[in-house]
């Protein structure tokens, strides 16, 4: 892993918006995992501002998200499939054909994850992962468990995760109990990884993905295990790694 202390958010977000848009100008037809939560935003913010000003051009790009809640309309405000929409896609000239975020109100969850998995595959993988993390080293949704889960599946929410995401929602009882999620296999099955961690509230969670024995109970320790993953930790987040990496 290699991993980049960055001085503060905003420094985080221009630096992972800047591995993002290399990735985008070396190979135009890129496949790039997506996720959401309040980590990435400012670096979908700096993205569209590339767009605009350097005319970054997305138009050949594939997207495939990280997750969706089960139940949710993409019309609802706390969808996954709203955030992107508002934060990114709304505002870039990618094709809307090439979007792909997991259904969560298909009538047929393990059919709608089975297909998720295939389209990928079908597009020759994810060139770039980019993940957030959860409190509990979850990534996408995948909770702490006692084993991996390998494909896209269906996932029941930890009760740490829904009062984690609460604060999108009115109320703690408003979180969906269920989404869909890439599987551990599917995001190790990306070429390149580009986790970023931000807030002191992460700093447990972080140490632990990098120096932890591997465990599907930090789920996020199953990095170590990839050949080109980078990290980048803003400071508050990197209080544990002080003196531990080089
Ligand atoms: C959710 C998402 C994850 C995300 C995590 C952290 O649970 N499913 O993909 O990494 O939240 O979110 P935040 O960046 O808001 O802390």
């Amino acid at each position: 892993m290699r991993v980049v202390i960055a001085n503060d958010y905003e420094d985080l977000s221009s630096r992972a918006a800047m591995i993002v848009a290399g990735q985008v100008c070396i190979k135009p037809k890129s496949v790039l995992g997506l996720a959401t939560g309040s980590t990435p935003t400012r670096m979908y913010n700096k993205l569209v501002e590339m767009h605009k000003s350097a005319s970054l051009d997305f138009s050949s790009v594939v997207s495939f998200n990280l997750d969706e809640y089960i139940g949710l309309l993409p019309e609802d405000e706390q969808s996954y499939h709203w955030y992107m929409n508002k934060n990114f896609f709304e505002h870039v000239n990618i094709s809307k054909d090439n979007i792909h975020i997991p259904n969560g109100i298909s009538k047929n969850i393990a059919e709608e994850c089975q297909k998720y998995d295939q389209a990928i595959q079908a597009c020759g993988g994810i060139d770039l992962q980019i993940l957030g993390i959860g409190n509990n080293g979850h990534i996408g949704f995948n909770e702490p468990d006692l084993k991996f889960e390998a494909t896209t599946h269906k996932v029941e929410l930890d009760l740490d995760t829904i009062y984690a995401n609460s604060r999108f929602f009115k109320n703690a009882n408003d979180v969906p109990r269920y989404a869909i999620s890439m599987g551990i296999k599917t995001i190790m099955q990306a070429k390149k990884i580009l986790l970023l961690v931000n807030g002191q509230n992460k700093a447990e969670a972080i140490f632990k993905t990098i120096f932890n024995e591997i465990t599907p109970e930090i789920p996020a320790s199953i990095l170590q295990l990839h050949q080109d993953v980078t990290v980048i930790v803003e400071k508050e987040a990197a209080m544990y790694l002080e003196g531990k990496i080089a």
